[in-house]
């Protein structure tokens, strides 16, 4: 018999007068019924059970005899005995059943006007197709150094008491971080800034909570990143959608319509979704405002890592002789996204600050795959893994631009290719929702350039990730791609 399953709650009352196996029995049946115990779940043991409730076997034994005869229980070879699995589905009460009985309850929740109520074409919902944003070459990653890494940070893991740690996160992941930045990135910064985060919507959630109010006033760009906007949103900051051009964001807009806003969203290294770099002199500028004004510069640097052509550009942070940035970077496209992990850099005197409010949040980051990240960095694995990323993604980048030029010719404009893990599709005469749900019957996963927008007059456009698809597999997911588009 199993004695792993856990133990459901079943309520016996010695005194009361109904049999002991009886009222096992009805509890198990109720479990079921209900929902609670599902089909193929384990049950435990008659001798566990029987120990837990602090009775005899004997009750238990009838009672699983009879769970058994009527059918909710069977018994699975290897598996000891499982809740019946030829129950049917419509018995259980669905998540679907429970939110359809309580509507009202789930409108009035939905209460933060910029967050939508229900999330549109959500990551973890989406197929992993062809052009999926944010998917990495998961089959170039090189899991042998990573694992060795999982073993030594498993090794280690007794070796000194495992208690609570800094909440700014592990000290020696910290100073590799700092040091990467400094070079690769020209982020002014120690590990004393650095805090470890679940990934770039946790360092907003942060930064608004210690630096804006309900109501302040934040510029996000328009069109931008909609997952960051909700993060801001939650913290009930008012945004400004500021639109981007050539240069990035238009600053001067910004300045006329809403000079007193409290803080700028700003991706100036690579703009997401339109590809832009942000000019010196918007930079100049943006950096002039917020000095002026006393505004934070949140600055989203998501993807910098990767640029395919001209000059590495620095980080804004590193132009601001103010501290009036708050730099945040992820792990996401370098690593993988499912690692959720992210860093911000602080400004120096304001690190106390992000410090009491982190704790009070939820005390401090996990500390294990910290671990395994600072040895995977040290151990050079990182910087090479950056370096034949980016090699590879240009030559996917590559073949999807020629393949997009050879299948749509002069009928779209591509933009945004000279960096990151995706580009940027400008289409006419088509609406890009409808392409993407074709798309998707397809099995392709793109977003349209128009849900990046918070207001009207968006333009049409696919955003095509292209960090998971082979070159030599490219040719065929764009002409998929065209038939979609032609409809
Ligand atoms: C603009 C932007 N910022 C940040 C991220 C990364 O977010 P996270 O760190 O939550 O994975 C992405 C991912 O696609 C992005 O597009």
């Amino acid at each position: 018999m199993q004695n792993d399953a856990i133990t459901p709650i079943i309520a016996v009352d010695r005194k009361a007068r109904r049999p002991l196996h009886q009222q096992i029995y009805d509890s198990y049946r109720q479990a079921i019924l209900g929902g609670t115990l599902r089909p193929g779940q384990r049950i435990p043991s008659t001798r566990s059970l029987a120990t837990e409730l602090g009775v005899s076997r004997m009750p238990v034994l009838n009672a699983y005899a009879q769970l058994m005869a009527e059918g909710y229980f069977q018994a699975r070879s290897g598996a000891g005995t499982v809740i019946s699995l030829s129950l049917p589905e419509e018995r259980f009460v669905s998540l679907n059943t429970i939110t359809a009985r309580t509507p009202s309850r789930s409108r009035r929740l939905a209460r933060h006007s910029s967050v939508p109520s229900s999330i549109d074409n959500p990551p973890w919902r989406r197929q992993w197709g062809a052009f999926a944003i944010g998917q990495v070459a998961s089959e170039q990653f090189p899991v042998r150094e990573w694992n060795r890494m999982v073993m030594r940070a498993s090794r280690n893991l007794w070796s000194k008491p495992q208690d609570y740690t800094h909440p700014l996160g592990v000290q020696e992941l910290r100073e590799a971080i700092a040091s990467y930045l400094r070079t690769a990135r020209s982020v002014h910064c120690e590990a004393e800034q650095i805090m470890i985060v679940n990934g770039s919507q946790h360092a907003l959630d942060i930064s608004a909570r210690v630096l804006l109010d309900p109501g302040s006033r934040v510029w996000v760009e328009e069109p931008g990143y909609r997952y960051g906007r909700y993060a801001l949103a939650l913290n009930r900051c008012k945004l400004l959608p500021v639109p981007v051009d050539e240069e990035g964001l238009d600053v001067e807009f910004g300045t006329r319509r809403c000079p007193n806003a409290r803080a700028a969203l700003v991706t100036p290294s690579h703009q997401y979704p339109l590809g832009m770099t942000m000019s010196a002199s918007r930079r100049l500028n943006l950096l002039d405002w917020a000095a002026r004004s006393g505004a934070w510069i949140l600055e989203d640097d998501f993807d910098s890592e990767y640029r395919y052509d001209g000059m590495p550009i620095s980080s804004l942070q590193g132009l601001d002789p103010n501290q009036r940035v708050i730099y945040i970077g992820t792990l996401s496209k370098i690593l993988f996204p499912s690692l959720r992990m992210g860093y911000m850099v602080i400004p120096a005197d304001l690190v106390e600050h992000f410090i009491t409010l982190r704790v009070a949040m939820d005390i401090g980051p996990s500390t294990f795959s910290q671990h395994i990240l600072a040895g995977f960095i040290k151990e050079g694995h990182f910087s090479r893994h950056v370096r034949r990323m980016r090699l590879l993604y240009r030559e996917r980048r590559n073949a999807l631009v020629e393949n997009i030029e050879k299948y749509f010719g002069e009928s779209v404009t591509i933009i945004g290719e000279q960096a990151g893990m995706h580009i940027c599709v400008l289409v006419n005469g088509v609406s890009d929702r409808e392409v993407v749900a074709r798309a998707a019957r397809a099995g392709l996963s793109l977003v349209a350039l128009s849900s990046c927008y918070m207001g009207k007059g968006a333009r049409q456009g696919l955003i095509l990730g292209f960090g998971s698809v082979p070159a030599n597999k490219m040719a065929g997911a764009v002409r998929k791609l065209a038939a979609a588009v032609a409809g």
